[in-house]
């Protein structure tokens, strides 16, 4: 019997270990004392890449300044922004913004409680659509991310490696093979949990596993090995690292110059200090000038730097080279058309920035920092 086959045959027993220990263990976490699939959806978009502690102060706010979806359809996208900045991967909000308004124009402000429906909206994916129907509407789905296959591949001690799209296959048939099908939103959240709490990726704690009798990594002696070698995941490339200069530009009123980067892509929507990407050879100061010229139109002459902001986004890093620039020629307009504004410094604190412009704002001495958000 493979793997797989040998946990199937236990599912009785694992649906049991895992009911009894959630009873004991499940995380007080502030959705769980609703049931309302809005507050639901929205707990689910947040806690998408992100951990529990970063992602709850962001669900309270959002709770309270949206508290159902026709709240959350009405208010601007610069305002749904603001509220989520400091939170990174910046899509989610405009694709919770959007789906929104499409729930409202489509379904009458009612989450849909059907798969396509809901996989049909922005920013739904299959783990999201499967938590919202289990936990929500009590619907027999079963959720597979990064925590459940960790704990699906120590179970079953499964060796192949497990970015293809054939094994996520396997792992989802899996997962729904022994999914509880009394209380799925439970069961699901109980291996949310167990992942979070006892199968962590380092350290886990087999010995307080309510599992550890069903799992092959485990078992001593077991051929297979320790629960650390699974999953069996490929070496990571190196990630990039780019240089970024911008420029700090005020005029006579000792107001900030920002622009709006374009709503799609990174970052899109959000506002920053003009400026772009070292080219190979290029001194910083150069790179700075050469964007607000291209981004632009102006001249700028470039003076003193700021201390250097280091960043790491999912898939590369930065460092942002900051400059005090001064407009020699020109009036900004941006070539590809998007806003730009001069901001008083007191006003700079309504826009939303990423988190590197946002390190800018203290040595700049702007308005009062971001809050402490977990
Ligand atoms: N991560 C994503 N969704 C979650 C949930 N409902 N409970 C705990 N962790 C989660």
């Amino acid at each position: 019997m493979n793997g797989i086959a040998h946990v199937v045959a236990r599912k009785e027993l694992i649906q049991i270990g895992l009911k009894t220990w959630f009873e004991r263990n499940a995380r007080d976490l502030p959705w769980r004392n609703s049931k309302d699939p809005y507050l639901i959806y929205l707990s689910e978009i947040i806690l998408q890449q992100t951990r529990i502690d970063q992602g709850t102060p962001y669900f309270l706010r959002f709770a309270n300044e949206f508290p159902n979806i026709e709240s959350l359809a009405a208010a601007t996208l610069d305002r749904v922004l603001k509220e989520w900045e400091g939170l990174g991967y910046y899509s989610r909000a405009r694709n919770l913004h959007r789906s929104a308004s499409l729930i409202v124009e489509l379904y009458d402000g009612v989450i849909p409680a059907d798969f396509e429906q809901l996989r049909s909206l922005p920013g739904i994916g299959d783990y999201t659509a499967a938590a919202i129907l289990s936990i929500a509407f009590r619907k027999p789905y079963a959720v597979l991310d990064s925590n459940v296959i960790r704990i699906l591949t120590r179970l079953s001690a499964f060796s192949n490696e497990v970015s293809s799209s054939l094994t996520r296959k396997t792992l989802q048939v899996f997962a729904t093979d022994l999914l509880d099908h009394k209380a799925p939103g439970r069961h699901n959240e109980s291996i949310m949990d167990l992942g979070a709490l006892v199968c962590r990726p380092k350290n886990p704690d087999c010995i307080h596993c309510p599992l550890n009798q069903f799992c092959l990594a485990c078992k001593s002696g077991h051929p297979f090995g320790r629960p650390m070698d699974f999953p069996v995941k490929k070496k990571r490339a190196r990630v990039p690292h780019y240089d970024i200069a911008v420029g700090i530009v005020l005029n006579q009123n000792e107001e900030f110059l920002i622009q709006r980067r374009a709503e799609e892509g990174m970052l899109g929507g959000l506002w920053e200090f003009p400026g772009g990407k070292r080219e190979s050879g290029e001194m910083l100061h150069e790179s700075c000038r050469r964007e607000l010229r291209e981004e632009l139109g102006i001249d700028v002459a470039v003076g003193e730097a700021l201390p250097p902001v280091n960043h790491a986004y999912s898939h590369f890093k930065i460092t942002m080279y900051a400059f005090h620039c001064s407009i020699q020629s020109g009036v900004p307009i941006s070539k590809k058309g998007l806003p730009v504004r001069w901001v008083a410094r007191d006003k700079m604190s309504d826009y939303a920035f990423p988190k590197a412009n946002r390190a800018l704002f203290e040595t700049l001495k702007i308005g009062v920092p971001l809050p402490e958000r977990g």
